[in-house]
Parts: structure tokens; sequence; C-alpha cells
């Protein structure tokens, strides 16, 4: 450190420095502009998109040794004096008076130079692409939605409880599951019967990385009445698309004494609360988004804060679906699950907003959602966002015990594995409901990012765990 002057974030210094104001600033150049009697520095540290500059006058000490070393990636300490900018585009500005440049970077290596590189690129890099314009408002946007969630609930009471990232059930039977073990792999234990011995792997028992933590939610709401997740979960589903992720983060809350209706009404004014605080933290970033990724970043967001969300059933969904105009890839037919380009037609074409589809066919959703009257259908709710598809998913739950029971065994699951589950219908069951955010389809909607890839800084896909 250079001395014990006052170093600041250079979001906070654009927003309210002074001239006159001695202080320090660290962060890694972006640019150097070199003219005769002196250099332009662009200093960035992540606090904004802006760049703080600095004018580096040739009189200072070491100037041309200095010089040399500030290329575009290194990283300095800066001590100087604001001044009011003479130049277009900022405030202030920072008169250096002192320079310690911490690390250099060879021009001729560091892959970042000032040219736009493609998303593609920078995925190769996973290392470096945080220090560029997009990645710097991606992951700020992101800090900021997470802000958000926590605010959300933490005023409306909800606890936020840790569910484990290690499980023995697959919340959402799909058997996507990565296992979790400690056998050793070139000499695994078999029983008499050749299968597995997993009474010699570490829990005693197959294990796998969590799908959800929406039973263990259950298991919480049933004693505090409103909690919520926010977590990382896993999906080894084999889907090289711009929406799926092995590993993705969700947020669950879970509700007692709610159903449907109470929990759409949640989820729409979740959804809401979290863009209306990101316009208000994050207004720089979000321009930045429409100006250079996707034109209607803005007008999406006025959209979600202002208009209510379209609700309708799947049935009457798929009735739509069957009236349309335009050949999908899967033909619809009540039964079938809503495939992206359905939900896609319904939101961007049909609706123009957000549309909460309820009321699917029982045998294409999770073994936990509520039976409805007519025995074919469950209280299931989806959320689809237009360019996205499905970015929430929820119900209510099953309650009754029996039902549930009846449910399980028709899922092809045992109930002896979900004893635990089932007792919290034995004991002081209640109507509940909840759902499951996806954490990085909400940062794709609200950035306008086509690929979920470049929302999370480290993607973890089908053969991709480089970083
Ligand atoms: O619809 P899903 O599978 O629902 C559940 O897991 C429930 N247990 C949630 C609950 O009711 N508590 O997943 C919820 C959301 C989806 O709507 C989607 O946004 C996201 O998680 N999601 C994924 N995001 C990225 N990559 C994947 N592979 C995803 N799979 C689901
Ligand atoms: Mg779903």
């Amino acid at each position: 450190m250079l001395d014990s002057m006052v170093n600041r974030r250079i979001a906070e210094i654009l927003r309210s420095g002074q001239p006159d104001e001695s202080l320090i600033v660290q962060g890694w150049v972006r640019t150097k502009r070199e003219l005769k009697d002196f250099t332009f520095i662009e200093v960035n540290d992540g606090s904004s998109l802006a760049n703080l500059q600095v004018i580096l006058d040739q009189d200072l000490p070491e100037y041309d040794k200095i010089l040399k070393k500030l290329n575009t990636g290194a990283s300095v300490e800066v001590a100087g004096v604001l001044v009011a900018s003479v130049g277009k585009g900022q405030r202030v500005e920072l008169k250096a008076e002192k320079v310690k440049v911490c690390g250099e970077a060879d021009p001729e290596t560091y892959p970042l130079q000032k040219k736009r590189h493609s998303f593609e690129f920078l995925r190769t890099i996973g290392h470096l692409r945080s220090r560029t314009n997009s990645f710097g408002a991606v992951f700020r946007v992101r800090n900021a939605c997470a802000n958000a969630i926590h605010q959300f609930f933490q005023e409306r009471g909800f606890l936020w409880v840790q569910t484990p990232i290690i499980t023995a059930s697959d919340c959402e039977g799909a058997g996507e599951l990565f296992s979790v073990t400690s056998l050793n792999l070139k000499d695994v234990p078999h029983t008499e019967t050749q299968a597995v011995d997993y009474s010699k792997d570490f829990f005693g028992r197959p294990t796998y990385l969590t799908v959800s933590g929406q039973l263990e939610a259950e298991v919480m709401a049933m004693a505090f009445a409103q909690v919520y997740t926010f977590g990382p979960t896993f999906r080894a589903e084999n889907s090289n698309t711009s929406r799926h992720l092995a590993e993705f983060w969700m947020v669950e809350p879970e509700m007692a004494f709610c159903n449907l209706q109470g929990n759409m009404d949640l989820a729409e004014a979740f959804l809401k609360h979290i863009f209306q605080y990101v316009m208000e933290t994050c207004s720089e970033d979000l321009e930045f988004f429409n100006q250079r990724i996707d034109n209607t970043v803005l007008a999406t967001a006025e959209n979600i804060i202002n208009n209510q969300f379209e609700r309708i059933t799947y049935t009457k969904a798929i009735a739509l679906l069957e009236k349309a105009d335009v050949k999908f890839e899967y033909p619809v037919s009540w039964g079938l699950d809503l495939q992206s380009e359905h939900e896609r037609y319904l939101c961007e074409q049909l609706f123009h907003k957000p549309a909460i589809v309820t009321d699917y066919p029982a045998q294409i959703k999770a073994f936990y959602m509520r039976l409805n009257e007519d025995e074919n259908t469950v209280r299931a709710m989806d959320i689809l966002a237009p360019k996205i598809g499905e970015i929430i998913g929820g119900s209510q739950r099953e309650e009754r015990l029996e039902v549930l029971e009846r449910r399980i065994i028709a899922q092809g699951l045992k109930t002896e594995d979900l004893w635990w589950y089932l007792d919290l219908r034995r004991y002081g069951t209640v109507p509940h409901a909840g759902f499951g955010l996806g954490f990085e389809r909400l940062v794709q909607f609200m950035t306008g990012m086509g690929n979920i890839r470049d929302v999370i800084p480290f993607p973890r896909t089908p053969q991709n765990a480089e970083f």
C-alpha cells in the first residue's frame, strides 16, 4: 500500500468525488493514451462500468519507466488529487502524484486488448473475462439480484435456511443425479449379487449432489412457516443449450398455510421486486446491456414491473398452441410437456409478457405436487418469460398422506426412502406451497445475455469444467 491515505472505490469517486480531494485508487489499466506532454490511463476496479481517467504528467518521477509498465491489464495504485475534468465523459479525473505498478501485463501475450472480443472467445479465458465491460456488468447485476432476493424475503419475515448439497433423495425424480462417492473407482466393492456395495461407501448408502433443496425446505417450513433456500443445485442432464447448466443456483421459498394462488402472487411480487431493485441500483449497467447486448432490456424491465403476468391453465395453453399458425418442431397435444418453443410462443407472440401456466397433467410433473379434484392434473405453476422460457417452477404440495403415498408409488419411487418426508404429513400437516427460481435464468432475463454460460462466473456444462 502506498501510504495511509484513504483508498476509495472508483464508482464512489465518480459519483461524489470533489476537486482538490487527495486520494488513492487501486485497479487495473484498461487503456493508455500517450500525448506529447502527458499520458491518460483509464483505471477500472470493478466497482462500476465507467473507468477513472488518470493523468500522468511528464514531470512525474520516473515517468518513462512507469509508462512502459502501464499497459492494458497491469495493476496499479495511484495517489493523486482530483481535478475537474475538461474532457467530455467524466466529471472528475485524477492527477497522479505517485504511481506504483503492482503487476505488469505483457502486451504481447495479455489476451484482453482494447478491441471487442466474442463471448465464445472470452469463455476460453474464463479466468480473465471478468475484467471486461460486459462481464463486469453481468456480475454486478448478478450481485444486485442476490441482494434483492434476500431483501425481499427478509422484509417479509422469511427464514433463510441452508439445505444440504449432498443428499440421498432425488427431489425431482428425473434421475439427473451426480453421484457422490469416496469409493475407489478402480476397485469398487461388490455385494454377492454383483451390485455396488454402498455399505462400504462414505455414507453407507448411495448419495448424490442435490437437484433441489425443496424437500428439506418443506421440513423447515413445517417449523418456521416461511423459509427460503438460496444455493447451488446440480443436474446431470446432458443438455447443451443456452439455458442449461450442470451447476446452477436456485432460490426456493416454501410457505406453510399457502395455496397455489398465494404462491403465484408471491412469485410475481418477487420478480417485480428484483427488477425494481436492479433498475434502481444498477441503472448504468442495464443501460449498457440495452445498448450493447439486447435493446429490449429496459423495456422488458418496465414491462415486468408495471404489468400483471398472464395467468392461464395448461389445458387452455394447449388449446391456444393448437390454434397457433406456426409450425412447432414438437407437435402439441394435451399431456405433452411444453417445450421451450411453446413457452416462448406463449409469452413472446401471444401475451408479450411473462405467463404463469398452472394445473399441468399429473404424469409429467413431480410426485410432491398436489393432485386436483379431476385426479388428472396437479396444482403446478411454471412462470414463463420471453426469450428464456421457464424461469420459475413451483406448486402447491400434496399435504394428504394417502394421496402422497399413492403418487410416490405411481411414479416408481419407494415410500420407505421418503419416510421422513411422509412424516411431515403424519404430524401437523398443512396446505403449503413453494417454487424454485433459476438464478442464472433470472440474470439472463435481466441482462439480455443470450447464453447462460455467460451469467455465472464459472459455468459447468457437459465436457466443461476448466476454470
Ligand atoms: O422446475 P424445477 O426443476 O423445479 C424444482 O426443482 C422444484 N423443486 C422447485 C420448487 O418447487 N422448490 O427447477 C426450478 C427452476 C426452473 O424453473 C429453472 O429456472 C431452473 O430452476 N433450472 C435450471 N437452470 C439452469 N440450468 C438447469 N439445468 C436448470 N434446471 C432447472
Ligand atoms: Mg420445471
